[in-house]
């Protein structure tokens, strides 16, 4: 039996316009979801979990509309084995929030088979076969959460490249609207604007702001140019349509509350905000009477992938 854990994430800044190759930023956070997976007799895939309803039963291979299912699959393509799998999953992540739990969820199986077949624990084939796994939340993911899923810290994503971003922890307010959304339905509704001249020149613009948010990160630090950014990276999501009611509504009680920049996280409709504060307290506080379900601190640059045991 082997039990693995991986971080949820947060995107600092870029997200959508990094599935069309612009660069994005993303950080892992301090809420991690936990899989322990051991070897069955029969040979089948079988998922419980103490966050979604009963067990699954599923085949070695083929279709899936599982995370999990899929990276164990694809951990065992890559373990060359075909052997059953039974995966426990305890995921401390909200769902479809935009805090990157099945990316988690993902990562933590592919290192949990893939040690469990190998007794390896190799991070470039983990963030493979987790990337398999987000497919199925994501449709064509642009693979920036299963990397900071499986490789921790606070890391600059374009097509696939990864670059550690050596930065000091950022005092990180979420708050969560308690609506859940789907990734894929949210990145499909961009990608049938994208031909919109219009739409093209935002995700360009989003693409130099997050060139600006990273020289910040590395070399300043400034958190009030840090928030400027958010708020302008805000502005952008919401002319691409992802942001809604309930995200203006605690995006400008963050604000009112004093929080440097405020902006959803991930791919917007619903899930999460974050704003950059001095004074957490107060931003929690507020988002809390501005409605949402529920709001917290989170420590950034946390571990990525690892093996508990
Ligand atoms: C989702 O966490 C981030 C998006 O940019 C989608 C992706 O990058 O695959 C909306």
């Amino acid at each position: 039996m082997i039990t693995a854990s991986a971080p949820g994430k947060l995107i600092l800044f870029g997200e959508h316009a990094v599935v069309y190759g612009e660069g994005a930023i993303a950080t892992a956070v301090d809420k991690r979801a936990r899989v322990t997976v051991c070897e069955l007799d029969e040979k089948k895939i079988v998922v419980s979990s103490k966050n979604f309803g009963a067990p699954i039963d599923a085949p070695l291979k083929g279709e899936t509309d599982h995370p999990a299912v899929r990276a164990a699959q694809a951990a065992l393509e890559y373990a060359g084995q075909k052997v059953g799998i039974g995966i426990e999953i305890d995921s401390k992540l909200p769902i479809a929030a935009g805090m990157g739990s099945s990316a988690a969820i993902s990562s933590a199986t592919a290192a949990a088979v893939i040690n469990l077949l190998t007794g390896t624990v190799p991070s470039l084939e983990i963030s493979n076969v987790a990337y398999e796994g987000e497919k199925i939340a994501h449709g064509k993911p642009s693979g920036i959460d299963s990397s900071v899923a499986t490789f921790g810290g606070t890391i600059f994503f374009q097509r696939g490249k990864i670059t550690n971003l050596e930065t000091g922890n950022l005092t990180l307010v979420v708050g969560d609207t308690g609506i859940q959304k789907s990734t894929k339905e949210l990145v499909e509704k961009v990608r049938s604007t994208i031909e919109d001249p219009r739409v093209a020149h935002s995700m360009f613009s989003i693409g130099s702001l997050v060139k600006r948010a990273k020289t910040q990160m590395l070399e300043v630090g400034s958190p009030s140019k840090l928030g400027i950014l958010m708020d302008q990276n805000h502005d952008f999501l919401r002319k691409l349509g992802v942001s809604s009611v309930k995200l203006e509504e605690l995006v400008k009680a963050a604000k009112k509350a004093g929080a440097y920049g405020a902006k959803l996280t991930g791919a917007g409709g619903g899930g999460c905000i974050i704003a950059l504060t001095d004074e957490p307290q107060e931003v929690i506080d507020a988002l809390k009477a501005a409605g949402a379900k529920r709001a917290f601190t989170t420590k950034t640059n946390q571990e990525g992938v690892r093996i508990e045991g």
